[in-house]
């Protein structure tokens, strides 16, 4: 029997996923405590604004799957710096992930365990090999949506914590331009 399938749809221009059931996950600002450096206009702005959206796929989770999502970042910023995801380490270290931009323009940041950091800029079609052992997250430094593809191990799960002093890069907008400033922890 020769049957077609239809298969799973990315809209590549919005990011929308179709063709089965989606899981989606909103954060709002005021789910993101301690994130933004400046913590008095964090306040003064939390509550339910969103921040970003994870729209994925409902994958079964069973060993050797892969997850398929798309995150959609806001344009904003708290203070100068740019709106963010939390950003994490996947809590099975060992395992990558693959980033595609598709709309918008942002940054990715990677911070390794010895806290080496690297920025990528990303832009509808570029593509960002995360390595194991690499916490990432986006940033959002444009105007409009920044949507990305990703692709990664369904074991790979979340480890939000392991990153106590945060990233040791924070993307400001200064004036108009883009600027990295590295973190003190003093
Ligand atoms: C993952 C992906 C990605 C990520 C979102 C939200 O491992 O699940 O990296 O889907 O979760 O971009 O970022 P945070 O999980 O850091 O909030
Ligand atoms: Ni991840």
């Amino acid at each position: 029997d020769s049957t077609i399938i239809q298969p799973l749809h990315l809209a590549w221009c919005s990011g929308a996923l179709s063709g089965a059931p989606l899981l989606t996950k909103s954060t709002t600002l005021q789910d993101l405590p301690g994130v933004f450096a400046d913590h008095t206009c964090w306040q003064s702005l939390a509550g339910s604004k969103p921040v970003y959206h994870v729209e994925m796929f409902a994958t079964p989770d069973r060993p050797g799957e892969l997850y398929t999502g798309v995150t959609h970042l806001m344009p904003g910023k708290v203070g100068e710096e740019f709106f963010m995801t939390r950003g994490h380490f996947h809590a099975r270290r060992e395992q990558g992930e693959v980033y595609i931009g598709l709309r918008g323009e942002g940054l990715l940041l990677l911070q390794d365990e010895q806290n080496s950091t690297r920025l990528e800029r990303v832009y509808p079609g570029s593509v960002h090999t995360i390595p194991g052992f690499t916490a990432h997250r986006l940033i959002n430094t444009g105007n409009e949506i920044l949507s990305a593809l990703a692709v990664w191990p369904c074991s790979a799960g979340h480890d939000y914590s392991a990153l106590k002093n945060g990233f040791a890069l924070r993307v400001v907008d200064d004036a108009g331009s883009v600027r990295v400033m590295e973190v003190n922890h003093d």
